[in-house]
């Protein structure tokens, strides 16, 4: 079942999200994430390390006959040897659910990937994480990409946070970066 959190990802993305807009999805795991940008933007370009993401993906997308997709297996830190302009990266961080557990994203990766797109994001793209700081590697991730969004110019981008700030064991939350100005002034 998708939890409140995932859904709600896409909610609030949905409006700015349109037929001509290339979309990344950085972890496509079971392929949830990859048929939703698909059906609202011109093409989705998906990334995962695990052939066995992919095969789900695959047969997720030809059961909702949804052909405007290139799977890509490799690591979201090799996006720009894939695609150069996009509208937004979704990343849906931690485990494929009923998967192998040890093979999570890393905050090492998240961050040199989160480094890279910043640069490079245009004026009115965005970064959206689901993260999940109930597990020892999405703790890391979580701490990580607060400090990483401390850095970032208030004045171009705009950062939402979306939490459920009254229930136990970490749960999962909504960070999404959106640039709103140039950075050449
Ligand atoms: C929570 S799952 C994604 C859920 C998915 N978006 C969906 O709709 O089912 C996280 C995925 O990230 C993948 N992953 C881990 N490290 C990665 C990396 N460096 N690059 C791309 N994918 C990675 C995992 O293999 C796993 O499938």
């Amino acid at each position: 079942m998708r939890s409140l959190i995932c859904d709600l990802s896409h909610d609030i993305i949905k409006p700015y999200i349109s037929k001509d807009d290339i979309m990344v999805d950085a972890t496509m795991g079971n392929g949830f994430d990859t048929l939703f940008l698909a059906s609202l933007s011109k093409h989705v370009y998906a990334f995962d390390i695990q052939e066995q993401a992919l095969s789900e993906t695959k047969k997720l997308l030809e059961k909702s006959k949804i052909q405007n997709v290139t799977l890509i297996k490799d690591s979201h830190e090799n996006i720009f040897d894939y695609v150069h302009d996009f509208k937004g990266v979704f990343f849906n961080l931690g485990y494929l659910p009923k998967g192998d557990k040890s093979i999570t994203t890393k905050v090492e990766s998240t961050l040199k990937t989160f480094d890279q797109i910043i640069q490079r994001l245009n004026v009115d793209g965005f970064i959206l994480y689901v993260i999940y700081p109930g597990h020892e590697e999405g703790n890391k991730e979580s701490i990580a990409l607060n400090e990483k969004m401390k850095t970032l110019d208030p004045k171009i981008f705009k950062i939402i946070r979306i939490d459920l700030p009254f229930q136990n064991n970490q749960p999962p939350y909504i960070l999404w970066v959106i640039k709103q100005k140039s950075d050449q002034h």
